[in-house]
């Protein structure tokens, strides 16, 4: 599966341009399901059957953070906006990738802000610009409206592994693992890989009304409290699949929370609750989908979302497989 997670995290898929992420998974997923389809918007949506229990609906992300070149000036340097919540504290000689495969380095312009004087401040988002290696807008590799996402990275530290997408390949991949292992499940399944969560979890919503489940649980990454002085959380790298208690948007559905804790302590999975203080998942939208849906989500820890590097645990990723196979396949109570 390690394997599969590389794969994942080295495909272009910024917010907006899950083009090539849907086409990757479709190609993995797809002799495993019964059905498969795109929707209107570009979500990925794969179907199992089941044989007479409920309807259930997994949903991970397909995009990343990333940056939309807004501005070429004469010098070939371009001015970009966010999409997705990148942090300017992660910019500073970051390296990003567009479609085409060019590569931009980040700089600010802030004449007060210099790094031999050791800045304890950052530059705003409009100091920054992008070095593509143009000297001029006609000699730029990229255009105005192209997108970028951080440069691909993976490393194996063992049980740790590094990227700058598992927010949210490392669900994505679960869901992939999920369709690939469950045989016969009671429940119909509709694995939906969701586009543009992190502009406000656009994917999630339209999927959600048309796939209409009884139960909807997301499938991403949760922080963790584990590191030198962290913000207070109970949640740490290699413990175990997080359960989602609550979040910034949501409050679990106390019944698929409980099934989902049942079905850990019954398979012998290990998990851990998730209180998380600020953030949310595709689990919000869907929880309010039409008369509303009994969701719940099952998170991934990981350290420095949203950075160039995330780093998770691969038995947290493990964990996270089993305990949505054991919880799909079987009736569920809420
Ligand atoms: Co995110
Ligand atoms: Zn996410």
């Amino acid at each position: 599966m390690k394997e599969l997670l590389e794969k994942l995290v080295g495909v272009f898929g910024p917010t907006g341009r899950e083009e090539k992420v849907a086409r990757t998974i479709e190609e993995e997923i797809a002799p495993y399901v019964d059905d498969i389809r795109r929707d209107s918007v570009g979500n990925l949506i794969a179907f199992k059957k089941g044989s007479g229990g409920k309807k259930i609906m997994l949903a991970a992300h397909m995009d990343e953070i990333g940056v939309v070149v807004s501005h070429i000036d004469e010098n070939g340097f371009c001015r970009v906006k966010p999409v997705g919540y990148v942090l300017t504290a992660t910019l500073v000689g970051s390296r990003v990738k567009f479609e085409n495969g060019a590569i931009g380095v980040f700089w600010a312009e802030d004449p007060d802000w210099k790094l031999w004087q050791r800045p304890t401040t950052l530059p705003d988002w409009d100091k920054w610009f992008l070095d593509v290696g143009a000297t001029s807008k006609e000699d730029s590799p990229v255009k105005v409206g192209d997108f970028a996402a951080f440069y691909p990275v993976f490393h194996d530290l063992g049980n740790r592994l590094v990227a700058q997408s598992f927010d949210d390949r490392a669900g994505c991949a679960v869901l992939v693992e999920v369709a690939k292992q469950v045989k016969n499940p009671v429940n119909d399944i509709y694995f939906v890989f969701t586009i543009q969560e992190e502009i406000g979890l656009k994917g999630a919503i339209v999927s959600a009304y048309n796939v209409s489940p009884d139960i909807g649980i997301a499938v991403d990454v949760t922080l963790t409290g584990d590191v030198p002085k962290a913000y207070p959380m109970a949640v740490s790298l290699g413990k175990g699949a997080a359960i989602k208690v609550a979040d910034s948007e949501m409050i679990a559905h106390v019944g698929v929370r409980n099934a989902l804790v049942k079905t850990a302590e019954e398979n012998g999975i290990p998990y851990q609750m998730e209180v998380l203080a600020g953030g949310s998942t595709d689990a919000a939208a869907i929880q309010l989908s039409k008369g509303g849906v009994p969701t719940g989500a099952v998170s991934i820890p990981s350290r420095y979302v949203h950075t160039k590097a995330e780093m998770v645990d691969f038995r947290d990723v493990e964990a996270s497989v089993e305990l949505l196979k054991a919880f799909v396949s079987k009736p569920v109570e809420l």
